[in-house]
């Protein structure tokens, strides 16, 4: 028998909710379901404000990148915000998580660790702690023995994830989950594994340098842009307040092959260098790009050569964005461009000059956003003017002159104190239509019109 439903409502009278069932989007209680900040501010970030009680986290990132110490550093500054903590060491024994919190300062009361790989363990340790915050440390090492395969396999990493993540919503604990990541970027285990996830975080870094990068891949309760960066240190990971002054550190002015430029990371703007060498190459010639996408540098290059009479064909060319930062978005052609010119004719491009700009296949500069918020990110680290593709973003920037190019001829003529070509210095290119073509701005041949 179906019930009479109830009479349609007149504007402005809801119907009072059943007590269980549907609820009215408007009534439904978000105050009791507030993200707990971890502390870490640039994790903070990431999450946009913290870990949202019953949610489930993964945090994926090859081995080294240090996974368990971020984590670590957390549940310690939960705890000493009054959370209860529990560590699951499925990979570690506890006297050697111990012994690495001590030397982070991480072992405060308040953080519980529970030595673990199956299950079962785990979620009896769970219901007996209480804890709002669960750790697995990872989700690799841990197995049901209901389930077929060993810890690792695909079926056990999927079916201990989904009892896990059940397991945290049922019992209001945000729950994060280690995963491994393979050199080729795929969890080990599988994919899937980000279906099951509210959240899934991917921590980046090159073992060998201090810098590490925290974004958020998949995010159900925020944007994913956001970018949180770390520097590995002796007392574990500490927030980079100022990464641009950081990846400006080492530059020295006035050296030929480099460029400043301002790529915008998750939706904070950072001022990084590029350099680049060029050299002559005797075999097939080589490419090394560091930081930046090795098929955008190779197009560049043609562009350079077709469209600005720049040749490098013949050359081995080297590029790589400083301090381990990345530009991998096309506002940073311009600036490649131009050190790569400055490069093979051994000029310096003009102090003080950041560039920012796409380069099209025909050698004209494309317009790309946030360039207000660029701008003044140059301006606060004290450069005093900005190569940009016409037309300017005028009055953006109190402190930084705009400089509009509508080319990579005419940005090469605007970077180079001495214009473009550098007749003496750039070696001559070797035939085709950019060796017949007369030096200076604006000559456009029939075929670049075409
Ligand atoms: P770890 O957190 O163990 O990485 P993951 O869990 O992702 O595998 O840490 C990785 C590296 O960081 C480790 O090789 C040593 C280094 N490290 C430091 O440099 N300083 C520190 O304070 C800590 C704890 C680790
Ligand atoms: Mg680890």
């Amino acid at each position: 028998m179906e019930e009479a439903l109830p009479a349609p409502a007149r504007a402005g009278a809801v119907p009072p909710p059943p007590t269980s069932g549907p609820v009215a989007l408007t009534e439904v209680d978000m105050e009791g379901h507030q993200p707990m900040a971890t502390g870490l501010a640039e994790l903070d970030r990431v999450l946009s404000g913290g870990l949202l009680p019953g949610s489930a986290t993964l945090l994926g990132g090859e081995p080294g990148t240090g996974k368990s110490t971020l984590l670590l550093q957390a549940l310690a500054s939960l705890a000493a915000s009054g959370r209860r903590c529990l560590l699951v060491a499925a990979e570690e024994a506890s006297h050697q998580v111990r012994r690495r919190a001590h030397r982070l300062g991480a072992d405060v009361p308040g953080v519980f660790v529970v030595e673990a790989t199956d299950l079962a363990t785990i979620v009896e340790g769970v219901a007996r702690l209480q804890p709002e915050v669960v750790v697995v440390d990872s989700v690799q090492a841990i197995s049901d023995p209901d389930v077929a395969g060993g810890a690792g396999s695909v079926a056990q990493v999927r079916e201990c994830a989904q009892s896990l993540a059940r397991m945290a919503k049922a019992s209001g604990a945000a729950l994060v989950l280690v995963g491994h990541v393979t050199k080729e970027g795929s969890l080990a285990g599988p994919r899937t594994l980000e279906h099951l996830v509210d959240t899934v975080l991917s921590f980046e870094g090159d073992r060998y340098l201090a810098l590490r990068a925290l974004r958020a891949v998949k995010h159900r309760f925020g944007p994913t842009g956001e970018t949180g960066l770390f520097e590995m240190g002796e007392r574990g990971l500490a927030g980079v307040a100022d990464p641009s002054a950081l990846f400006l550190g080492d530059r020295r002015e006035g050296s030929a092959g480099s460029t400043v430029t301002v790529p915008v990371e998750g939706y904070r703007p950072l001022v990084v260098e590029v350099q680049a060498l060029v050299g002559r190459s005797s075999q097939v010639p080589r490419r090394f790009v560091t930081g930046l996408d090795p098929g955008r540098v190779g197009f560049l290059v043609a562009v350079l050569d077709r469209r600005a009479g720049v040749a490098l064909g013949d050359c081995d060319v080297y590029v790589s964005v400083t301090g381990g930062a990345r530009a991998c978005e096309p506002a940073a052609d311009l600036a490649i461009c131009l050190a790569l010119a400055s490069s093979l004719v051994g000029a310096p491009v003009r102090s003080g000059l950041v560039a920012i700009g796409e380069v099209g296949l025909g050698g004209e500069l494309r317009r790309v956003g946030s360039m207000p918020k660029r701008l003044a990110e140059a301006g606060r680290l004290g450069f005093k003017s900005a190569l940009v593709p016409a037309p300017a973003a005028a009055g953006a920037a109190r402190d930084v002159e705009v400089v509009a190019a509508r080319s990579l001829r005419e940005a090469l003529g605007a970077a180079f104190p001495a214009g473009w070509p550098l007749a003496e210095r750039q070696r001559a290119p070797r035939s085709g239509p950019a060796a017949r073509r007369p030096s200076g701005d604006g000559g456009r041949t029939l075929r670049e019109i075409g």
